[in-house]
């Protein structure tokens, strides 16, 4: 193997474009994560404070972690067990890092088991504002209708499929075709409808009440744990941490830049998940709903506002057309990884890997359509015991919150930790400078972020609801 190949191609081709790739970037990263989950996490942590720790946490260890991950893509080229393995090995590492890219690999995974159940979600409620099933209605009938649709196992099951379908559908002819011209239009489409709900906001008498919730910090609700929960929530929202953006890093031309285009989507996701904060909030105060309520927060706010707007119905369904594609276009680059490993390593072919990739992950999701349906009441919890010191690790949780806990606030950050140390220890400084291609005050201060203070703010966020002191102290006493 060569030491440096910067001839290196793509198995699946490039972006035409390094536009066409903030377009796929953007299209990764922006989805449920800023619409559905994003409220409703803010809700259950407190607001304020939260907020401004999610927006640190995108700036000051996302922003550089993504670098490093597209940079690993283009480098490597290749799915990321593949590109962990090939740098390693040209940088006569050992060819363990590949672990790390098959824990990415797993947490992609992981995600889009759930990711899958929620969009199902959006699209049912596509038909339902279609339907007018929302005009004029009001808060307990939001309620129930999405009662009724989550507790039901059928139908999730009917739509968490079709969800699936239309996402290996779009795989299976791979991720450039299309792509591209679809992000193109539709993005700004969503956008635009988001600053229509915000309009509708101002005019619930509860704007500044939702702003202040949103933008007014009360670091007394700052726990560890919302802590550590900022932080996967913005490595979940930027996509990153899991191979999918290092996927798509991998079909970046050579002469973009890294830096200009990472920026570019970093700031698009932030924006377009306070605008979802600043248009749901004042809705969910309104109407008394609580901010607190959980995974459905979306659902049960927005289509009030629909119901009463102007032509809610109209642009209700528009709206969540949109956030289906929203959804798709992320869900796409979480199943990337896995297919184009099972192509580039086994040989499979592309349609073969995708259906097998979609529907290990259409099984796994089953769990969580039960969590919501027919295991409810079900819950687990998990405590380790070290005789003067008891550790829960969680308590009374469902499959689907253990699944979301354990990929967003484990596996996101630990695989973010391990890639900072990859590309900061690992790839020699001057393989990185050539890659990344950025002045040399801007390469110091990037590379000096990845090699100390991006795992240490890592490692000591990831460690705070650990009780990390207290166990210390503990075992000594
Ligand atoms: N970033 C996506 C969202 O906000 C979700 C996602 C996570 C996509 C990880 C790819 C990888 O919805």
């Amino acid at each position: 193997m060569p030491i440096e190949s910067p001839e290196r191609k793509s198995l699946h081709g490039q972006w035409t474009s390094k536009f066409a790739f903030i377009l796929a970037a953007t299209g990764s990263a922006v989805g449920l994560g800023n619409i559905w989950r994003f409220p409703y996490v803010v809700g259950e942590s407190g607001g304020g404070a939260f907020v401004l720790v999610y927006a640190l946490c995108v700036l000051l260890l996302g922003l550089p972690v993504m670098m490093a991950e597209v940079m690993l893509g283009r480098k490597g080229r290749r799915n990321p067990i593949q590109t962990m393995e090939v740098l390693a090995l040209e940088e006569g590492r050992t060819r363990l890092w590949r672990w790390l890219g098959v824990m990415c690999i797993g947490t992609g995974f992981l995600i889009l088991s759930y990711y899958s159940v929620i969009g199902g979600w959006t699209l049912a409620y596509v038909f339902r504002t279609a339907g007018g099933l929302f005009t004029g209605t009001d808060a307990e009938t939001v309620k129930s209708v999405f009662k009724m649709l989550t507790t039901d196992a059928e139908r999730l099951i009917a739509w968490h499929t079709l969800f699936m379908v239309i996402t290996v559908a779009v795989v299976s002819r791979g991720v450039q075709a299309g792509l591209e011209k679809a992000v193109r239009y539709l993005m700004p489409g969503l956008f635009l409808i988001l600053l229509l709900l915000v309009l509708y906001a101002t005019t619930t008498g509860y704007f500044t009440v939702g702003l202040e919730f949103l933008f007014v910090p009360d670091f007394g609700k700052l726990t560890g744990d919302s802590l550590l929960s900022a932080m996967g929530m913005a490595f979940f929202s930027l996509s990153i941490g899991m191979g999918a953006i290092m996927m798509y890093g991998a079909y970046l031309p050579k002469e973009s830049s890294i830096m200009q285009t990472t920026v570019l989507v970093a700031v698009s996701d932030l924006s377009v998940a306070l605008i979802a904060g600043i248009a749901i909030f004042p809705i969910v105060f309104a109407y008394g709903l609580e901010p607190s309520s959980g995974a459905g927060l979306v659902f049960q706010t927005l289509p009030l506002a629909f119901g009463k707007m102007h032509m809610g119905a109209l642009i209700g369904t528009l709206f969540f057309l949109l956030l289906v594609f929203a959804a798709v276009t992320s869900a796409i680059s979480l199943l990337e990884p896995p297919v184009a490993w099972l192509v580039e390593k086994w040989r499979f072919q592309r349609q073969q890997a995708v259906l097998l990739c979609g529907f290990a992950v259409w099984l796994v999701g089953l769990g969580t359509v039960f969590s919501f349906s027919i295991w409810v009441g079900y819950e687990w919890t998990l405590a380790l015991d070290f005789g003067k010191v008891k550790y829960v690790l969680f308590e009374d949780k469902s499959f689907f919150d253990i699944i979301d806990f354990l990929t967003a606030q484990v596996m996101l950050p630990l695989c973010g930790l391990l890639i900072t140390v990859f590309a900061g220890y690992a790839i020699n400084r001057e393989a990185c400078k050539r890659e990344i291609a950025l002045h040399e005050i801007l390469f110091r201060v990037w590379h000096i972020t990845l090699r100390y203070i991006a795992p240490m703010g890592v490692f000591v966020v990831m460690l705070t609801p650990f009780g990390l002191l207290e166990f210390i102290k503990g075992l000594f006493s």
